[in-house]
């Protein structure tokens, strides 16, 4: 502005150009600081994307109060978290081979659970218990990255950390297996992991726990392990269109999360008629009450509940049976 009047004074003939110029001058730095502010908008919205999507672990690796447990116990917790169901290689008899492999089929492309084994290259040999929490409570690995909850962390994120210590103590013991499975088959936009984050944000609180809890300690004990280690809700729900649990459907059943049928409604609505110890004979045996035993997916929760300790079936029995009725969700 000052350098323009100056213009004025000195060269009044040349008025009306410089009006001219002025104005064009004005909007050329309206353009400009318009385009200065948007390109401040989309920085800042990157960067406060870029931060609220970070991968934030729980733990510090090092963290000297988190120590390897009771390996004996860590297999109970083994079993009833379902984990060699996916993380067995597949093709093998062996279920503690926790070679990876399994390719898990999705409405966002296929994933390939990898080596959990104790191999210190190809494996978690190499990993500390702090490791092995911030993957299990906050989905988080060792590099910082978040994992696809595909990995069933929304509700291992609930877990004890004496059960992860013990968990720990337990993988150290089985065998070490070579080899990386291949990457998972993703389409692009889902190769990048950080757009976890956003998902995250949207459906994940690390520690969040959906156990009801009513101060009965054996309802409680169910609570946990049907919610959080036994995660039977990953598989009875119904998914929404990001594939996250929807709320009302916990527990009534929903397509199978590969694809293939349907898992049916664990809740009054459908098992209202069976009384608390066929729930838990059913976890021992695969039997129900009226039709058979129980096949494809729920064949390795069964393997699995049935070594666990009776006390530990009826928990999860009782707080099945507690649970609100809910209608079954239209697949
Ligand atoms: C429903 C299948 C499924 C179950 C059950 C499951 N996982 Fe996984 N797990 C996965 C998938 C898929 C990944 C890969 C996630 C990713 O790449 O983001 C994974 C990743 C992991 C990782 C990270 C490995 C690495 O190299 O970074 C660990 C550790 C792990 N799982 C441990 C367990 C444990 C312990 C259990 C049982 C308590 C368990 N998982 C149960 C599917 C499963
Ligand atoms: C990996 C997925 C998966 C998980 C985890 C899972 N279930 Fe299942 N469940 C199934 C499938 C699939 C069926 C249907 C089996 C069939 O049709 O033979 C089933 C069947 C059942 C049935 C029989 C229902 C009926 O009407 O016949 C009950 C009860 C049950 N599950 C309870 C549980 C409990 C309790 C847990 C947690 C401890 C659990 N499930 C965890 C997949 C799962």
């Amino acid at each position: 502005m000052s350098s323009s009047s100056a213009v004025q004074i000195g060269r009044p003939r040349l008025i009306a150009v410089t009006r001219w110029n002025m104005r064009g001058g004005t909007g050329d730095i309206r353009w400009a600081s318009l385009i200065a502010a948007a390109l401040g908008v989309v920085i800042s919205i990157f960067l406060g994307l870029w931060w609220v999507t970070a991968a934030v672990p729980r733990f510090d690796p090092h963290d000297p109060a988190l120590r390897s447990g009771n390996a004996a116990h860590g297999r109970l917790v083994f079993a009833a978290g379902n984990c060699a169901a996916c993380h067995a290689t597949p093709g093998q008899s062996d279920p503690l081979e926790l070679g990876g492999g399994l390719a898990l089929a999705s409405p966002f492309g296929t994933f390939r659970v990898p080596n959990i084994s104790s191999d210190a290259t190809d494996g978690i040999g190499s990993w500390s218990v702090a490791d092995l929490a911030n993957a299990l409570i906050a989905g988080v690995s060792p590099a910082g990255q978040h994992y696809y909850p595909a990995f069933p962390y929304s509700s291992y994120t609930g877990m004890r950390l004496e059960d992860i210590e013990d968990l720990y103590a337990y993988l150290k013991t089985l065998p070490a297996v070579s080899g990386r499975p291949p990457p998972h088959d993703l389409p692009l936009l889902f190769r990048f992991r950080r757009g976890l984050g956003l998902w995250k944000l949207l459906f994940f609180e690390d520690g969040r726990s959906e156990a009801r809890l009513n101060g009965d300690p054996v309802h409680d004990r169910g609570a946990y392990l049907a919610e959080t280690l036994g995660h039977c809700a990953e598989c009875h729900s119904a998914r929404n269109a990001l594939g996250a649990i929807k709320p009302e459907t916990r527990f009534a059943g929903g397509v199978d999360p590969e694809g293939t049928g349907f898992v049916p409604n664990i809740t009054p609505n459908r098992i209202g008629h069976w009384s608390e110890a066929e729930v838990a004979a059913m976890l021992r045996t695969g039997e129900t009450p009226g039709h058979g035993r129980v096949g494809s997916s729920m064949a390795d929760v069964v393997a699995n509940f049935s070594l666990l300790q009776q006390s530990d079936r009826d928990a999860v029995a009782r707080y099945v049976k507690s649970l609100p009725p809910r209608p079954t969700p239209h697949p």
